[in-house]
């Protein structure tokens, strides 16, 4: 592409200091798919619908239809397995670096002394600093093809907030961010850095929104969570009717937008002629879980027990270990819609973690389903186990990676392990979502520990 970002209709025109030159190489448009692949009318069996609660409150789902972006409600209901990607976004895509490196992690095997081939699937060196760019861009450019000037959203970690403010300004749009208190506590370099590229950010609960105003009042989840934050997000578009919600995982768009990852990784796979033996992604809600796994889902039916899909999650949020799959409310108020995922319940209070991306209640239908299929196994890690493996990765590979991302890696070393005992060769692929600069502080406490 040329001459940076051109103003999509209806946007705002970009400041003119503004130019998103990529910071790592991009490829061209043609390197990017065409189309994202929708798992939901590929799941083996119908997922299962969100809806109103029977508590007489006015309609959720109502609300989800007014504040929402027209676009994303549209591919949510889609029954296409293939979503045409916008041109304008395989620009996009290709100029922030996608395809995005495999690396096959060649010294963490030779530290392992296993038989096992590792391949990380390098999402940390987007310029954001992690995979959720992939889904900003997209829902940035329908809003801005809507002629919406304010997006609002949550975030747990920072990563999603942080994309947002970057996509929404290279479209001419504006932020609003409601960000999981304990985290934006604790990440202030990545609160410097959004509100640089002009976000808007609130830690929730906040006195900012009716939702923040009932929490702080009931001296409820006062730690703030991903789940409050999605309360407060909502709360906000309800009141400012110029405004579009949008989210950075759950629902079926946002891990379509991710199907870049799995349909990149197949391709670089087969350029090795290699195929992998297990998956591996972290879980939060579970998008880039069900970006790396669903174009695999065809794969996974053929092959059965050959293909092994992991989820690693947080064991301080321990849904799909220990959680029920059954209806809740994604947060702690109950302004969302009733979903069918694994759960916590609603007023499971999350302890305090610097692992604020995998720190929420509730989560993706899609993946509830894949789980209570037995399609994907699931592991959980504490902090320290976590940090561990960060630490190792940075000695032995070189990359200083996400606090959630070591969760993926840490099961990736623990089947690595494995194999070394069972003398198997197995090809392993763990997605590294996300880049751990702007997540030190969750290292020092490591260190402080006597690491
Ligand atoms: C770096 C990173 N990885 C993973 C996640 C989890 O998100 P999801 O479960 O939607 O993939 C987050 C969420 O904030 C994140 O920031």
């Amino acid at each position: 592409m040329s001459g940076g970002p051109r103003p999509a209709p209806g946007a705002r025109t970009p400041d003119p200091d503004w130019n998103p030159t990529p910071v790592v190489p991009s490829g061209a448009p043609d390197d990017v798919p065409e189309a994202w692949f929708n798992l939901v009318p590929n799941l083996p069996v119908p997922l299962p619908p969100a809806r109103d609660g029977d508590d007489g409150q006015p309609s959720r789902l109502a609300l989800q239809r007014r504040i929402r972006l027209a676009a994303v409600q549209e591919q949510d209901a889609s029954t296409e397995s293939f979503l045409p990607i916008p041109q304008r976004v395989r620009e996009e895509l290709a100029a922030i670096g996608r395809p995005t490196p495999l690396l096959r992690a060649r010294a963490l095997e030779a530290h392992l002394r296993t038989p096992a081939r590792i391949y990380l699937k390098r999402e940390d060196v987007l310029p954001t600093g992690s995979f959720k760019l992939n889904s900003a861009i997209a829902q940035a450019y329908f809003a801005a093809q809507q002629g919406v000037r304010t997006l609002v959203t949550e975030t747990g970690a920072g990563q999603w907030g942080h994309a947002v403010a970057w996509a929404a300004r290279l479209f001419g749009l504006h932020a609003v961010i409601f960000w999981a208190g304990v985290s934006a506590r604790q990440k202030l370099g990545r609160h410097t850095v959004i509100k640089l590229l002009g976000g808007e950010v609130y830690p929730s609960p906040s006195e900012r929104t009716q939702v923040g105003k009932a929490l702080l009042r009931d001296g409820r989840h006062l730690l703030g969570s991903l789940g409050t934050a999605i309360g407060e997000a909502i709360s906000y578009a309800q009141d400012h009717p110029e405004t579009r919600y949008i989210s950075g995982s759950n629902l079926p768009h946002v891990l379509a937008h991710q199907s870049v990852i799995g349909q990149e990784v197949k391709a670089q796979l087969a350029a090795l002629g290699e195929t992998p033996d297990t998956l591996i992604a972290c879980v939060g809600g579970g998008s880039n879980l069900g970006g790396l796994m669903g174009p695999y889902l065809a794969d996974k039916a053929e092959r059965g027990d050959g293909l092994t899909l992991i989820g690693a999650e947080s064991a301080s949020a321990p849904r799909l270990t220990r959680g029920e799959w059954r209806y809740d409310h994604a947060d702690p108020e109950g302004i969302t819609p009733l979903t069918k995922s694994y759960t916590l319940g609603r007023d499971y209070e999350l302890p305090e973690t610097h692992v604020g991306g995998l720190r929420q209640h509730s989560g993706s239908a899609v993946v509830g389903v894949l789980r209570s299929q037995g399609l994907i196994d699931a592991v959980a890690y504490d902090e320290a186990e976590a940090f561990e493996t960060g630490s190792l990765m940075l000695r032995h590979e070189g990359v200083l990676i996400a606090p959630e991302s070591c969760h993926a890696v840490r099961a990736a070393v623990d089947r690595a392990i494995e194999a070394r005992r069972t003398g198997r060769a197995e090809t392993i692929v763990a997605c590294v979502s996300g880049n751990g600069a702007l997540d030190l502080e969750g290292y020092t406490a490591h260190l402080g520990d006597g690491a």
